[in-house]
């Protein structure tokens, strides 16, 4: 007898409903797999919203993570520990930038990445006391804190958990008047994502990151890039600004840089950015902890090869092609980059929540987004069979 229906009615009994799950309960994986309780395999292709792009359990990731446990695991700030030097050291390598600031869940990092804006613009740029404002785009998706749920334009995540905090003016995405326009005096930063993951990964325009980078930087104006979900692989590039040549003034990281064992996030800048901190103005207990070092060593150590990188590029093309094909025969768009990839239902045909759960039946996980969009993003190590098989299986649904 099947054990899921139990499981998921115990999930359901007791947790919050803030979240709103396909039926299977994983028991195990490895790679781009998971197996459920009743030792039913599937092709992971959510990946843990890009957290997994190293793949469930990659040996690497694990020994290095089993090493660290052996060793220490928390030492708070308070002190300093062996692993720490070596992981800002690699990610100000791997970003280019002067200094890293670690915390542990993508909010957070967004959370630095806003705190530090808004000192830098009273320090540095001069605005005054109160006054800093922060440009942001409509259909953003950065966390769930109430700071940031306050500049969010989803109505789920927004609505009753006012009051909310001043200090933002939201844009259209992709819109480079109305963003020259909401720009002041008092304008320290622009938040975007290179491509919107939580929208349905909506790529902007061509040109659109090379002129928010060119309007930050006449306007004296920090331009911070959360590369939380499109960041470390997943694009086919390190970072999805790289793909139009754009350096932001600050990387904001998470998700894949924990290697799907911790949480890790970081924000990445300059000295005459990260510098305005001073000690007690912000911090975290767990933020670049031992374990947190010793696996984010190990990520970045893959990244330094390349080989997700492209892979990605090569797989996500294949991706791509397969996915295009089924514009018109159940499918009305597909957008993304790499091994990343929004596909709209035809609504007359399905919803999108019917379609995962279909494909769920078929072997294969996906995720449903703002009804009628579907979302793969599988691990970067999925192979080229494993791409073909995901992609007769979406065909066999939606068709
Ligand atoms: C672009 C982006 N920023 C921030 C976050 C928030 O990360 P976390 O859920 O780790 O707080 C997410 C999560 O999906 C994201 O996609």
């Amino acid at each position: 007898m099947s054990k899921t229906p139990e499981a998921v009615a115990a999930a359901e009994r007791w947790t919050a409903h803030n979240y709103h799950p396909l039926p299977v309960v994983i028991a195990d994986a490895e790679g781009a797999w998971v197996t459920d309780v009743d030792g039913k395999r599937y092709l992971d292709c959510l990946a843990g919203y890009s957290a997994l792009n190293f793949g469930h359990r990659h040996p690497a990731l694990i020994a290095a993570a089993h090493a660290q446990l052996d060793r220490v695991t928390l030492t708070s700030r308070a002190f300093i520990h062996d692993q720490f030097a070596e992981f800002c050291q690699k990610l100000t390598d791997l970003t280019g930038k002067d200094l890293i600031l670690p915390m542990n869940t993508g909010a957070e990092a967004v959370e630095t990445a806003i705190k530090v804006a808004r000192k830098w613009g009273y320090l540095v740029k001069g605005v005054r006391p109160g006054q800093a404002k922060i440009i942001a785009m409509e259909g953003n998706f950065h966390g769930r804190t109430t700071t940031i749920v306050s500049f969010s334009t989803d109505p789920d995540a927004r609505d009753d958990f006012g009051p909310y905090t001043p200090g933002f003016q939201l844009v259209p995405y992709g819109d480079l008047a109305a963003l020259e326009a909401a720009i002041d005096e008092n304008t320290v930063g622009v938040l975007v994502e290179p491509i919107q993951g939580e929208a349905g990964v909506l790529v902007p325009p061509a040109g659109f990151l090379p002129g928010v980078r060119d309007l930050c930087t006449r306007n004296n104006v920090l331009m911070l890039a959360d590369e939380i979900q499109s960041g470390l692989g997943r694009t086919g590039d390190t970072f999805a600004c790289d793909d139009e040549a754009v350096v932001p003034d600050m990387y904001i990281m998470g998700k894949a840089l924990g290697g799907g064992i911790v949480p890790v996030s970081a924000v990445a800048a300059d000295q005459n950015v990260l510098g305005v901190l001073k000690p007690g103005e912000h911090g975290s207990t767990f933020g670049g902890n031992p374990l947190a070092c010793a696996v984010g060593i190990a990520v970045i150590d893959l990244l330094r090869t390349g080989e997700f990188q492209e892979r990605s590029r090569e797989l996500g093309e294949r991706l791509h092609t397969g996915l295009a094909k089924l514009i018109g025969d159940g499918v009305t768009e597909v957008r993304g980059r790499g091994l990343w990839a929004g596909v709209d239902i035809d609504p007359a045909r399905m919803s999108g929540r019917d379609a995962s759960v279909q494909l769920m039946e078929r072997g294969v996980l996906a995720k449903d987004t703002h009804g009628s969009t579907i979302r793969l993003a599988p691990p970067l190590t999925i192979t080229a069979d494993e791409v073909d098989w995901a992609l007769e299986q979406f065909h066999s649904v939606i068709a």
